[in-house]
């Protein structure tokens, strides 16, 4: 009890000490809102970003971004930007529903939805953070070791020359697999939930373990298995045991897929719609109701009955605020320890530095211009979801930002939606004082 009480004090006394001091960065303990003045930002730049990223929302032909026809980047999307444990801009724009069917058609405007600053957003591959810092503090407990073989917790796993493929490896998509399970776990060849796995475990390799990046959902999907075998725990029940006790209340995996009345309405009704699926990828893609909206969106989680290691979650900004900040704060937030500063130290060392672009700290990328644009820096922690997510965590500088959108809605061939991640960490660059390019598109 010792250690949690001590943290509360100085959270307190660090508290009183901020309030007022124009221009510090004495790191707090908890998130606060405050203006970008209070930190020492400039405030006019992030006034500019939701002008500029609103923009982004409306047709037009963007080139590459909108793949050269006349559509939006995103319906819209939710955004925060924190500083020195501050709250200095959060907004949301655009929509969350807009379309009737894959073609783009309009819903009629009663039944179009404003994106919210509390919409829940299918985070697809930001979800693998969330598995790593669930894997963190198995390390920190002394239960799963780095630097062990997967075969070594999964016996089974001990096939297809992969016994030496290491815990390291899933965390750094260095094992050596394929980007996806072949054929997908969503194919009738599967039957049960048992043979998905059996699948998992069984997948061969296309590269010797460590000779290659390649980035792989099979890593986090084995990463998950291993992490519920030693835990004796569902992935679910070990993220919520540390995002419930941060008071992420809207951050949940849909277990089951389910849909309203059995998954609650008031939940549901603030999730972002998305992608017209089968109308894109044909009748091959899982049968539900479309649009996607409430089931995740990747195709092999929802095989898994939503909850896998590399997508699954759903979250908010304001709560995925609060996962940053715990990170920046070195595995603390409101008096508790969730992470060892030697673990939070993992998310930003770079295991990769023989792969030259391929930076990765355990779990998450580092120096991506593609998700922080000339925020990306060799400690700058971050990664984006399919869906159209993005998490950037710049320990030096002691920010991070979310830009949550549904660019698959309605379909996800309309565009990337990267040139909005960079805009955003131009934006933040800029309210840093910093003399920034704006990112070609
Ligand atoms: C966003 O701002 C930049 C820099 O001012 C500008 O070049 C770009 O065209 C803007 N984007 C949109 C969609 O208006
Ligand atoms: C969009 O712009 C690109 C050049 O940037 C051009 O090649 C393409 O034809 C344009 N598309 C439409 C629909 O005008
Ligand atoms: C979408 O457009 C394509 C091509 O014009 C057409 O074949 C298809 O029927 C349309 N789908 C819907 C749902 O309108
Ligand atoms: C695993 O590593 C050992 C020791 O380096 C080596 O002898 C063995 O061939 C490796 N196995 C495979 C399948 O690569
Ligand atoms: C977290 O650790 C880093 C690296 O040791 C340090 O620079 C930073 O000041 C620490 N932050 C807090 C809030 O303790």
């Amino acid at each position: 009890m010792f250690l949690p009480l001590q943290i509360v004090s100085l959270c307190l006394a660090v508290l009183t000490l901020v309030g007022s001091s124009y221009g510090s960065c004495t790191p707090q303990c908890k998130l606060v809102h405050g203006s970008p003045a209070s930190v020492g930002l400039l405030a006019k730049p992030l006034h500019q970003a939701v002008a500029n990223i609103t923009a982004y929302t409306k047709p037009a032909n963007y080139s590459d971004a909108s793949y050269n026809e006349i559509h939006p980047v995103e319906p819209g999307s939710a955004n925060i930007v924190g500083h020195c444990s501050t709250i200095v801009a959060e907004w949301a724009d655009g929509k969350r529903n807009l379309y009737a069917d894959v073609n783009g058609t309009l819903l009629p405007p009663g039944q179009q939805e404003d994106a919210t600053i509390d919409t829940i957003y299918d985070m697809a591959s930001l979800t693998k953070l969330f598995t790593t810092v669930a894997a963190l503090q198995q390390i920190d407990a002394g239960t799963l070791d780095l630097y062990a073989t997967v075969a070594s917790y999964l016996p089974r796993f001990a096939v297809h020359a992969k016994e030496n493929i290491t815990i390291l490896m899933l965390l750094t998509h260095t094992s050596g697999f394929d980007a996806d399970p072949e054929p997908p776990l969503y194919y009738p060849v599967y039957k049960t939930y048992q043979q998905r796995v059996n699948a998992i475990l069984t997948q061969k390799i296309l590269n010797p373990p460590g000779s290659k990046f390649l980035y792989s959902d099979l890593n986090f999907m084995t990463l998950f298995l291993v992490l519920e075998k030693i835990t004796g725990k569902k992935l679910d029940e070990l993220v919520a045991a540390y995002t419930e006790p941060l008071g992420m209340k809207s951050t949940f995996f849909n277990r089951g897929n389910l849909y309203p009345p059995e998954f609650p309405k008031q939940s549901y009704n603030r999730m972002a719609t998305q992608e017209y699926q089968i109308a894109v990828l044909g009748p091959k893609e899982p049968q539900r109701p479309q649009p996607v909206r409430g089931t995740v969106h990747d195709e092999n989680a929802y095989s898994l009955n939503c909850v896998s290691g590399h997508a699954g979650l759903f979250s908010t900004v304001s709560d995925t605020a609060i996962f940053c900040q715990m990170i920046l704060n070195n595995g603390t937030y409101d008096g508790r320890r969730y992470l060892s500063q030697e673990a939070v130290d993992m998310i930003f060392h770079n295991y990769n530095k023989r792969f030259q672009d391929d930076s990765h700290g355990l779990g998450f990328e580092l120096n991506q211009y593609y998700t922080a644009g000339p925020m990306a820096g060799k400690r700058t922690a971050s990664h984006t979801g399919y869906t159209g997510t993005t998490l950037v965590i710049d320990r030096p500088s002691n920010t991070f930002f979310l830009h949550f959108a549904n660019r698959v809605h309605p379909s996800r061939e309309w565009s990337s939606n990267n040139i909005v991640r960079e805009a955003l960490g131009y934006w933040v660059a800029k309210s840093l004082g910093r003399d920034v390019e704006f990112p070609e598109s």
